[in-house]
């Protein structure tokens, strides 16, 4: 037995956003409307509006993001600077397919992301490539009510095909569903919405339709995998959960089992993904509160036949949850039970501040599947301020990142984690998911660009673009 002292060689260290975060260019080059066009931009505490389709007199952040999609090879050009071995984004289905539902993909599109990948393969970055990341054609939520269709798998494989064919020999590192565990939330419209296109609260039974929903997503990953694996056997394609580890407030028996099953919230996602079952825990709640999910016959041997390869994951806080909390679900974050935790501190927008929580995830993941995991998100969204001269020191940030780096090494080489590489989130400063500000920034580069729109969208260094170039060089050990 050899126990590691570092990262291993070849650790896949670089950065991740999602096409409609960074790219713009939302009706070029043939490009249909997607669900992140017809989001407004919102504020921490302020909702995104869903609209009806395109509206005059809505400001909606993702149509122009950062102009990457006109930028990339500046943008790329920084990555490499950085020395990123890896570059996390999604091919936006609708530049493929642009309502979702044609038989011929959009050549355009599809040309789009040959370049973007030759430009990255130019630098020896590789791609890591997210199916699904938020960003589902607008159509297919319109005329077929999203992923509660069971015809949606179909088009999302048709789409998945056309493009680990087109990239069999550029792309390796594929992922299915970005935090697919989000829409167990259904609670949140934005969540449901942005996972599948289904606004949860809308239907009769919410959580029953979270199930199905979540059935046609498990069935059309594995279809995804095993095609893959056609494909190109070299492919590695994961599933991508959002990460939350949830503690027990107390050392209350209750406390503790609440976690427990709380935890299974997450779990299902990684357990259908790696196992290829339904756990018992599942079928028993189903059982329980009556739920008939529809599968068809297949299904059973689709999901056995198309495991994942690896986790993704995304990890930003962890939860303290309470069997009896007050009031639960408000406190911190919106989970069940959640009390805010006095023992780590929060972001300005209320995320707790918890690296070991990270070591936590990733021990807890590996001694679960024995798996490899791979880090695809992490990262500190904050307030920067450019200085009089044009600098930015952006030295919470690197405290964030240093810190979890830190724990990142101790799950490898003290608990022995298989890891892949980490992608911290927002390597260039792009619009926010739930909030769609610009100004909730998580880049090493700072992108001119604020909440009313205005700014140049020209580039600059910050203090931790600098930082983390050393942290790459020395494979993590100059932090
Ligand atoms: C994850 C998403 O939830 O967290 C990203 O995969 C998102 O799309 C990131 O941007 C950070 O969230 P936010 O709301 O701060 O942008």
């Amino acid at each position: 037995m050899t126990s590691k002292q570092q990262l291993p060689e070849g650790f896949l260290w670089g950065g991740a956003v999602a096409a409609h975060q960074v790219e713009g260019g939302w009706d070029q080059g043939g490009k249909g409307v997607s669900i992140a066009d017809v989001l407004s931009g919102g504020a921490h505490g302020v909702d995104r509006v869903i609209t009806d389709g395109v509206q005059a007199g809505y400001s909606y952040p993702n149509h122009q993001a950062v102009d990457f999609y006109s930028r990339y090879k500046e943008d790329v050009a920084l990555f490499a600077e950085m020395g990123f071995k890896c570059f996390r984004t999604s091919i936006a289905w609708t530049r493929i397919f642009p309502n979702g539902d044609e038989h011929e993909p959009n050549e355009a599109g599809l040309q789009f992301y040959d370049d973007l990948f030759d430009e990255l393969l130019k630098y020896n970055i590789e791609p890591v490539i997210t199916l699904s990341h938020f960003e589902m054609p607008n159509h297919l939520v319109k005329a077929y009510g999203g992923w509660l269709n069971r015809n949606v798998v179909d088009f999302f494989v048709r789409f998945s095909e056309v493009v680990m064919e087109r990239y069999r020999n550029k792309v390796k590192y594929w992922m299915t569903f970005n935090e697919i565990n989000n829409q167990r939330n259904w609670q949140y419209p934005l969540f449901g919405y942005c996972c599948s296109g289904v606004v949860f609260t809308d239907q009769d039974n919410p959580e029953q339709a979270m199930f199905q929903v979540l059935h046609h997503q498990f069935v059309a990953s594995a279809q995804v995998v095993r095609l893959g694996h056609n494909i190109n056997p070299a492919m590695q394609i994961g599933c991508m959960i959002a990460m939350v580890p949830l503690y027990p407030w107390s050392c209350h028996p209750e406390d503790v089992m609440f976690v427990q099953e709380a935890m299974r919230e997450r779990f299902l996602f990684s357990d259908v993904h790696m196992r290829g079952y339904y756990p018992a825990y599942i079928l028993n709640e189903w059982a329980r509160k009556g739920y008939d999910i529809a599968m068809l016959p297949e299904d059973t041997r689709t999901l056995r036949e198309g495991c994942a390869d690896y986790i993704g994951l995304s990890y930003y806080m962890s939860n303290a949850v309470q069997a009896h909390a007050q009031g639960s679900g408000s406190a911190v974050s919106g989970f069940a039970g959640s009390v805010p935790n006095p023992h780590v501190k929060a972001s300005d927008w209320g995320w707790q501040i918890d690296p070991v929580g990270l070591r936590y995830s990733l021990a807890t993941l590996y001694e679960r599947y024995q798996k490899p995991l791979f880090i695809v998100e992490n990262g500190f969204g904050a307030i920067d301020n450019v200085g009089a001269d044009g600098s930015i020191n952006d030295d919470y940030r690197i405290a964030y990142l240093q810190a979890h780096i830190e724990q990142m090494k101790l799950a490898v080489c003290y608990d022995g984690v298989e890891l892949m590489g980490y992608t911290p989130w927002g390597c260039i400063d792009c619009v926010s998911f739930t909030t769609g500000q610009y100004s909730k920034r998580y880049g090493f580069i700072y992108v001119d660009k604020n909440d009313d729109g205005s700014g140049t969208l020209n580039r600059a260094r910050k203090k931790s673009f600098t930082w983390y170039q050393q942290v790459i060089a020395s494979n993590g050990e100059k932090l």
